[in-house]
């Protein structure tokens, strides 16, 4: 089969005209165009490799034979309208009921993050009979209206915070208000939600949902403090709401010693409502709502037909099926905690070195690594972050970045991510971010330079920033020719390493 149709430039030109602008594709100045690819890898157009530390979809690797064989398998045999009845769709039911709490025993299954998310609003909305939802700051929960609403990492650009909207702070111990210093973390931002179920109160309103991902990833690869969400569903279903945990990215064992992210939380808690996403199809869309029956039944109650055309079909199930027994027959929660373990090591390793690494953060093939200009004031390292994105580019390694400020680098790779790999991309880090700090003292100590070419001159001004000549007066038209030649010499130079700096590409 070829592999393109077009050349990559053909490809760019009509992707402009027929494909919607604010369909970003990743690298937008330069994009890459991928081919085939396999496991943890990508393959452009020229054959080129690149490790994937992006593609949380791709969960148990790109184009694994298992998932392949039993889509076409199943596709070759039947795929129909999931109101016939078929034995893959309670088949994957009943192997997801065994991954999560008794309580979760509903499922609904649908085909996309975002219609999970969709669906678990109106289950919320259904039983409690309520209509506020509370959401995470800076958190992202699905591109539909509804979701759009509750996602104030998109309102807050577009249409603004709706009334029955309400953002508590993320539970950010780097960041947030309340550090690693707090003796109790998990307290303090429960609270901070508790506050927020007290004035929706006052203002004569009940809360429907708390919403949340069980590790914050658009917030910034944020690791909620342990308690935190026992303490928040307590406080919400004594307010009669429900308590949503988006699994969206961080289900399936990504963060290796659960299957679940909300399981890092302890056995004693359970959402009342689970959504799930990107990894389970392994790039087929698959996705689904896990709920309790009374849920369920509350909203079979209201006696309207949920018809969903394409989820649950037996091809989705089938695919389904086969991620579960890849992730068991591989052991990559096990890979997952050993390799992502390795990494989190290197990178703190890295983080002792480079001053630019405020904070390293993550469990399991769920990392990240913030960047800031300085260590004391945390400011976030913007610019620097996403040259490290071009950079790694450059040596064929795929990152992206996230967080508020978007300095957070991040690292959510397929699960067969190998401890080669890890070490590839932290060697390759090292020698990036070497690199960029000699850039940047080069560009600090101007006037050092000249003494490195034999001419000796100093500064002046209250900020140090006049070069001052003042030379004995036998100075001669040949010194002053010198000076200008080797002053534009200089400059021309620093110049050079800041769009280096600027633009990492160079
Ligand atoms: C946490 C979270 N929830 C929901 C969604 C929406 O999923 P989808 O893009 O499959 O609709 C996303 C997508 O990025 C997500 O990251």
């Amino acid at each position: 089969m070829a592999l393109e149709m077009f050349r990559k430039e053909e490809t760019l030109a009509m992707r402009k005209k027929l494909i919607g602008q604010s369909c970003r594709l990743f690298y937008s100045d330069d994009p890459v165009k991928i081919v085939r690819a396999r496991g943890q890898y990508l393959y452009d157009e020229n054959g080129k490799r690149y490790l994937d530390c992006i593609s949380n979809v791709q969960h148990v690797g790109h184009c694994h034979p298992s998932i392949t064989q039993a889509a076409t398998t199943q596709m070759e045999l039947l795929n129909a309208n999931s109101r016939f009845l078929h034995d893959n769709i309670v088949q994957y039911a009943d192997r997801l009921a065994a991954t999560l709490p008794d309580k979760l025993r509903v499922f609904y299954f649908v085909n996309s993050g975002s219609e999970a998310n969709d669906l678990a609003l109106r289950l919320a909305h259904q039983y409690t009979q309520h209509e506020d939802v509370i959401v995470l700051d800076h958190a992202y929960h699905g591109h539909l209206t509804s979701l759009i609403d509750i996602s104030p990492y998109k309102f807050q650009k577009l249409t603004g915070q709706k009334e029955w909207v309400h953002v508590a702070p993320i539970p950010d111990i780097y960041r947030g208000i309340f550090r690693e210093d707090h003796p109790n973390p998990a307290q303090a931002y429960a609270d901070t939600v508790k506050d927020v179920i007290d004035k929706v109160h006052q203002k004569g309103r009940k809360v429907s949902a708390f919403f949340s991902e069980s590790l914050p990833s658009v917030g910034g690869q944020i690791l909620l403090p342990k308690g935190y969400s026992t303490k928040v569903a307590e406080y919400v279903r004594s307010a009669g709401g429900v308590f949503v945990a988006d699994e969206v990215q961080t289900g399936f064992g990504r963060v290796g010693s659960h299957f679940w992210a909300f399981q890092l939380q302890g056995d004693n808690f359970s959402p009342d409502i689970v959504t799930m996403g990107k990894p389970m199809g392994n790039g087929h869309p698959l996705s689904c709502v896990a709920t309790t029956a009374e849920i369920a039944g509350a909203f079979t109650a209201n006696g309207v037909e949920y018809f969903n055309t394409f989820g649950g079909n037996p091809v989705s199930c089938a695919i389904g099926l086969a991620v579960l027994d890849v992730i068991e027959k591989e052991d990559l929660r096990g890979n997952s905690s050993r390799v992502g373990g390795h990494l989190l090591d290197r990178l703190r390793q890295l983080q002792t070195k480079h001053p630019i690494i405020g904070d390293v953060r993550g469990v399991g093939l769920f990392v990240g690594l913030e960047m800031v200009t300085d260590k004391e004031q945390r400011t976030p390292a913007t610019d620097a972050a996403a040259q490290v994105v071009r950079r790694l580019k450059e040596e064929y390694i795929c990152v992206s970045t996230d967080g508020p400020w978007e300095n957070i680098v991040k690292f959510k790779p397929p699960m067969c991510f190998s401890m080669e790999d890890a070490d590839l991309v932290a060697d390759r880090l090292h020698h990036i971010l070497t690199d960029m700090e000699r850039s940047h003292q080069k560009l600090d100590s101007g006037d050092l330079r000249l003494k490195e070419e034999y001419t000796c001159v100093s500064t002046d001004g209250p900020w140090e920033n006049i070069v001052k000549f003042k030379p004995p007066m036998c100075f001669s038209m040949e010194d002053t020719d010198l000076v200008a030649d080797r002053i534009h010499h200089i400059l021309t130079d620093m110049e050079r390493s800041h769009q280096k700096l600027d633009s990492g590409d160079f």
